[in-house]
């Protein structure tokens, strides 16, 4: 296994006229579980397949550990790849499936019987293991060919394209705990992509969110929760996303309005923001602040909100508030009686509440001294 460094990597299906991944540095660290998160057409596979060596990237160098291979074909790298969409021979066994990868680079027989029969209990695929694999439905022949990409031990990494899509949903759960067991078990670096944010959340010690060929943002699901670098991983993670309101800063205070909402302190963001922390230059910012971090009451130390709607989810409640021409959602309890047309008072939870600037942050509102009285 290795370190697997990206060193201005970037491509271009288009001889250089747009970037589908722009050139970009970074190391995915051996041993890891990561997940790679991004909408459609971000840029994902594209990424996957210069790391596996499928693709060539347009600039920039691939590093495993201190081996450059930019020239190294796939064979030539060890990695195991695991593509959207089943990749197996359909005339032979299920056993042989799994046991191809193994016999191909020469395991001895009696570690390969050992190899094929672990994958196999682990993936639930003792009992199928005599069957052709032309005879299994689409979702568990895409399981053997998630075997056939954890077989093998002593791989740079295993890189794994959405796995899981031809999976019926039920399944999907198992097989992402089995995958975390798989990890711990061989310790490989896993890089698994995935447009489903629960599905990274779940899987990932670190997750990397891409979008439009770029990294936003990499950190724990807390981090990426609790503490968004980018207005796109507000969005994207969360359910629903992050709350946006313009707002203005003034003298070092940040108001909606006419009203004060606390001090503005600049805050450099997570990793992929290189923002330094200080004094914020006055004018247009964006607040962004989470569902869960919107508190209404009958106070009036808040902005002055309406409320316009509530979605009435079960465990919890989706409260719309009107606040300065903006709608925001508040995540509330489900006993919460908030009835559409009351007036409340909006306010934030302390520290939870950020500001952006091209869509980029750069700091976060704290109370103002005094308790709202500027
Ligand atoms: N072989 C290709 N030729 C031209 N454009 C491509 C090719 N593969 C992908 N693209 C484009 O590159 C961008 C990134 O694609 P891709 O890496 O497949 O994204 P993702 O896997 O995140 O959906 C998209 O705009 C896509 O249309
Ligand atoms: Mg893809």
């Amino acid at each position: 296994m290795a370190d697997i460094r990206l060193e201005g990597v970037g491509h271009s299906y288009d001889g250089g006229r747009t970037w589908a991944l722009r050139p970009m540095t970074w190391t995915w660290r051996s041993g890891r579980a990561y997940a790679l998160l991004g909408p459609s057409g971000c840029g994902k596979t594209t990424l996957l397949n210069i790391i596996s060596g499928l693709l060539s990237p347009t600039v920039g160098r691939v590093w495993f550990d201190d081996r450059d291979v930019t020239g190294v074909p796939t064979a030539g790298r060890n990695i195991a790849q695991v593509f959207q969409f089943p990749v197996l021979y359909e005339e032979m066994s299920v056993y042989n499936n799994l046991a191809f990868p193994l016999r191909n680079r020469r395991y001895p027989a009696a570690e390969v019987d050992q190899r094929v029969r672990r994958v196999a209990q682990l993936l639930g695929l003792e009992e199928h293991l005599r069957r052709r694999s032309r005879r299994l439905d689409p979702g568990r022949q895409q399981i053997v060919s998630l075997g056939r990409g954890l077989v093998r031990s002593q791989v740079a990494a295993v890189l794994l394209d959405e796995p899981l899509t031809v999976v019926d949903p039920a399944m999907k759960w198992t097989l992402r705990s089995k995958l975390k067991e798989i990890h711990r078990d061989t310790g490989h670096t896993l890089i698994y992509v995935t447009h489903d944010q629960t599905e990274a959340l779940t899987f990932a010690d670190e997750v990397v969110v891409l979008n439009q060929g770029a990294i936003m943002q990499a950190g724990e699901p807390s981090e990426l929760f609790l503490s968004p670098a980018h207005e796109f991983v507000g969005h994207f993670i969360g359910s629903p996303g992050m709350n946006v309101l313009p707002a203005e800063l003034v003298d070092g205070v940040v108001r909606v309005g006419d009203a004060p909402v606390g001090r503005a302190v600049g805050q450099a963001a997570g990793k992929a923001a290189g923002e330094a922390a200080g004094e914020l230059p006055p004018g247009p910012v964006r607040i962004g602040v989470r569902p869960e971090f919107v508190r209404l009451d009958g106070g009036v130390a808040g902005l002055a909100a309406r409320v316009t709607g509530v979605d009435r989810m079960g465990a919890y409640n989706l409260v719309h508030a009107r606040v300065n021409g903006h709608t925001l959602i508040a995540k509330t309890d489900a006993s919460a009686a908030f009835e559409p047309g009351a007036s409340q008072s909006l306010r934030f939870a302390e520290g939870r509440a950020f500001l952006f600037r091209d869509a980029v942050r750069c700091g976060v509102i704290e109370p103002l001294d005094g308790r709202g009285e500027a």
